[in-house]
């Protein structure tokens, strides 16, 4: 069996970077299923599909020319990247996610990222809908006010105008659709262990995931 630690939470819970040291601490390939979507809403978006059709979304899917190069992702010959990153992608990411056509064209992309060594795989449903075997499930959460700030922070860095109480809004927003969605909503697996990580550095919450792995 090839070993896949899942980190699910909510936006902005610094999943993402803890999945990368994970993965890179124990040489391990990383999913950011995340960008999955965020490409598919980008998709949708250019070719003046209706976010709010779901079938006509999840065609576009398997005609997406994608490829994962140096932690930068391709669409055709373009480099999305820094496009994917941005918050109104976040909020085009989750208008398409909550159609399950959309869950499912998606699936087995996420399932083929599972190749040894092992596999970090990180979003809102990991741990339950797509790798339920997960030896190790964790569940990360941080406040709102830390989340918001640390998007800030993030945004800010790279030189990208922010306002913290408008990224506050668009987060609580985007928690509240992941929440209440048919299909695979955000929530922990019942395995799942939790980690909030509002008062934890981003190595102190790196050591507790490989502690927990080593157990
Ligand atoms: O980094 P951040 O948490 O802001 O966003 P992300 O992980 O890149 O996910 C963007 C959006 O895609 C989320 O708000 C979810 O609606 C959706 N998503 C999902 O539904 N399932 C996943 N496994 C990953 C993301």
């Amino acid at each position: 069996d090839i070993p896949v630690i899942t980190i699910d939470g909510p936006t902005a819970s610094g999943k993402g970077t803890l999945a990368d040291e994970v993965g890179k601490a124990l040489g391990y390939g990383v999913l950011d299923s995340g960008a999955l979507y965020r490409v598919a809403g980008l998709a949708a978006r250019r070719a003046g599909v209706d976010l709010d059709d779901g079938d006509a979304v999840a065609a576009l899917v398997p005609g997406l020319d994608l490829r994962f190069q140096d932690g930068h992702i391709f669409l055709g010959s373009e480099d999305v990247s820094a496009r994917l990153r941005a918050e109104a992608t976040g909020l085009l990411a989750s208008q398409v996610a909550v159609h399950p056509q959309v869950r499912s064209a998606l699936h087995q992309l996420q399932l083929s990222f599972r190749r040894l060594p092992g596999l970090v795989a990180d979003g809102r449903d990991m741990g339950t809908a797509l790798f339920p075997d997960a030896p190790l499930k964790i569940f990360l959460t941080a406040s709102a006010a830390t989340r918001a700030e640390r998007r800030y922070k993030q945004l800010i860095s790279k030189g990208i105008p922010a306002n913290i109480e408008g990224l506050r809004e668009d987060l609580e927003a985007r928690d509240e659709r992941d929440k209440n969605r048919a299909t695979s909503p955000l929530a922990p697996a019942q395995d799942a262990l939790l980690l909030d990580n509002s008062a934890l550095g981003i190595e102190e919450s790196v050591t507790q995931v490989l502690d927990w792995w080593q157990q």
